[in-house]
Parts: C-alpha cells; structure tokens; sequence
C-alpha cells in the first residue's frame, strides 16, 4: 500500500522583527493588550525586496536538504498563499524557476489559514495515486502588504513566514494517516480582502478606501475558530481511527493564543502537547502550521513513531486537519 512520508522539512523567516513595542508608535494599543489578548510579542516582516516565492525558496531548499534529495527528484510543487507574488503566474512556478526545478507540476492553493493542511491532503492524494512519488509542499506569506498598518484589530496579528515540507512514497507503516478539510463559505465576509480581484479591479477609489488590506471580524472568527478546530481534530481522529491519547504532539494554528488554550481544553490535551510559538511570529496565515511542523520535528518534542496532529482554521471560512506517523 502507498503511503505519504514527510522526508524533510524547513522554514524561513524575514529578518526584521517588529516588536509590540514597535507597534505602540505607529497605532493606539499597548505591549500589554496584545500580550494579554493575543499572546504575542513581535513578529517578522518581510524587507522590501522580499516576495512570498523569496521566503519559500529559502524554506523549500533547506527541506530538500533535510530530505537528503536531488531538486530534480521532485515531481510536483504546491505553494499555499494569500499573498501570492502576483495574480497569475503561480508563485509555486516563481519557486520552481527560482530553485531551478525541471519541468514538473506546479500551482499555488488558496484557503488561508488551512492552506497548508489543504496542500498536504492535495498532495497526500497525488502520491497515493501512484502518478506522484515526491512533491514539495510550501506556505508562504508576506502578509505586511496586506496589513492595514491603521487598524489596531488586526495589525497586531500578523506576520510574514514560510514553511516547506518534501512529501514522499513510501510502503512503510507510517506518514500521513487521515486528513479532514471543510469549509463554509457563508462566513467568508467575517475575514476577506475585498478589492483587487475581478468583482472589485484596483480602482482610485479602492486604493483610497484601503478596500486591499485584510478586513475582519475578530470576535466573530475567534468563536468559530474554537468550534471548527475542535471539529477538526475530532473528525481526522475518527478517520485515523486512533484516540487524542494517541497524539504526541497538536500544532495549531497560531492565530491567538487564547483560541489555543481554548482547544486544548475542549480536546482535553495537556497544553505541553501543544505546540506554541505565537509569541515569536504571530499569524503567518497558511505558513504558521507549515513553520509549526518544521520546528517540531527539529525538536526534542518529538521523535520516530510517534503521531502529530495538525490543525488550522482561516477565511474562507475554511478549517481542517492532518494526522501523521513521523
Ligand atoms: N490594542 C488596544 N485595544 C484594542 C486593540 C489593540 N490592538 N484591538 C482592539 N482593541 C479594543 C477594541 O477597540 C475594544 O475596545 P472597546 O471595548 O472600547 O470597544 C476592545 O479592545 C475589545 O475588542 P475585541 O475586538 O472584542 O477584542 P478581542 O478580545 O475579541 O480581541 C482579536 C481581538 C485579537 C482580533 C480576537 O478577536 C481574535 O484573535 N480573533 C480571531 C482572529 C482569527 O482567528 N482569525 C482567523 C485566522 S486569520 C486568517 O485566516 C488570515
């Protein structure tokens, strides 16, 4: 039977660091708040000539390092992104021309958040078709130049990141053993960027109502956030067939650290299980879970053998999860 192994991993991030500090100059809030209601402390920021597709060749060479392959054994690239370095091409075909990738598959996915969990199921299933044997799968985002740096709401949530993981074909007993991904699009104006597609075209107008910078509703986000992670969890368990006593390690997605406490407590999993590194680089959208599982497996938290669980929620509203045997 084909299974999907995880054979190598890595994460960038952009030098610059912009603390909460740094963030008292520039809008009405304090250390103290966003430390209190969010749980972070800084976050990075991307220098100017920095696009997504930079981040995610630095991410995605040292996976194919740490997988130990030639670049040109790689036969399918997905790159996970709401900040794509343009429209079209693809920024999975800026990294592959970037990396200097043979002609191969390459394309981006788009569902926030959840994007890296979503390019993990896209590619679990391609290897175990049989027609894929090793794919690269990133998250990157710059999500700065979307970041309405005059709403004190959001702007003190989000930072820039990648992430990149080799996915490979194996017949060992071990690699990716469920994925669940779900999505509700009613909800998709509580956390949307409105302008600059084709229903709304960069216009004057636009530009002057700030219509191309991340518009959400906290509050709201936050309660589904809590609902649909847990049914996340709970569901990729069920798949896999195996218990949360079975998870040695849950990487969430960092969106507020109060949302983790929450669904530790709700999958009643010891927050030490949990794997937490919002202080240092808040919300990176699809790039959190994808830099979370390389830090994690780069740790002494876990080792061979043991089950790690994935799970993510973002616009969409989209939300899933992964299991895998590492
Ligand atoms: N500094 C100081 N005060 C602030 C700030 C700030 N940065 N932001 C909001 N406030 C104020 C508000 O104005 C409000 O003041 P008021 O009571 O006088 O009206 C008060 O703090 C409370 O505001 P809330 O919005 O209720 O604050 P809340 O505790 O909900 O925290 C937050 C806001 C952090 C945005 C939270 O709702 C959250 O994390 N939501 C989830 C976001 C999320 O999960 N997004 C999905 C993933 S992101 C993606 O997919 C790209």
């Amino acid at each position: 039977m084909i299974r999907t192994e995880i054979t190598g991993t890595g994460s960038y991030m952009p030098e610059k660091i912009l603390t909460n500090k740094d963030l008292e100059k520039m809008v009405d809030t304090s250390d103290e708040w966003i430390t209190k209601r969010t749980g972070i402390k800084e976050r990075h920021i991307a220098a100017k000539d920095e696009a997504s597709s930079d981040l995610a060749v630095k991410a995605s060479r040292q996976a194919i390092n740490d997988a130990g392959i030639d670049k040109n054994e790689i036969d399918a690239i997905i790159c996970a992104t709401i900040t794509p370095d343009m429209l079209f091409p693809a920024t999975a075909c800026q990294i592959q021309k970037k990396i200097g990738i043979k002609e191969v598959a390459a394309f981006d996915v788009e569902s926030a958040c959840t994007g890296f969990l979503t390019a993990l199921t896209i590619a679990d299933s391609m290897i175990v078709s049989g027609n894929y044997k090793k794919v690269l799968v990133i998250a990157s985002e710059v999500l700065s130049r979307i970041t309405d740096w005059e709403d004190r709401q959001s702007c003190v949530l989000f930072g820039d990141g990648a992430g990149a993981a080799i996915l490979s074909s194996t017949d060992k007993d071990r690699g990716i053993m469920s994925t669940y991904l779900g999505s509700d699009g009613r909800y998709g104006n509580l956390l949307h960027l409105p302008a600059g597609g084709s229903k709304m075209p960069a216009s004057e107008d636009t530009v002057e109502g700030g219509l191309h910078y991340i518009k959400m509703e906290g509050r709201e986000s936050f309660k589904i956030a809590v609902k649909k992670m847990a049914v996340s969890a709970r569901t990729a368990l069920k798949k896999a067939g195996i218990t949360i006593d079975d998870i040695k390690m849950v990487i969430p997605h960092q969106a507020n650290m109060r949302i983790i406490n929450a669904l530790a407590k709700m999958l009643k999993i010891d927050i030490e299980r949990v794997f937490i590194n919002i202080k240092d680089y808040g919300n990176m959208s699809a790039a959190t879970t994808a830099v979370g599982l390389d830090q994690t497996l780069k740790s002494s938290k876990v080792s061979t053998g043991e089950i790690i669980q994935l799970v993510a929620f973002g616009g969409g509203l989209t939300w899933g999860s992964v299991i895998v045997k590492i």
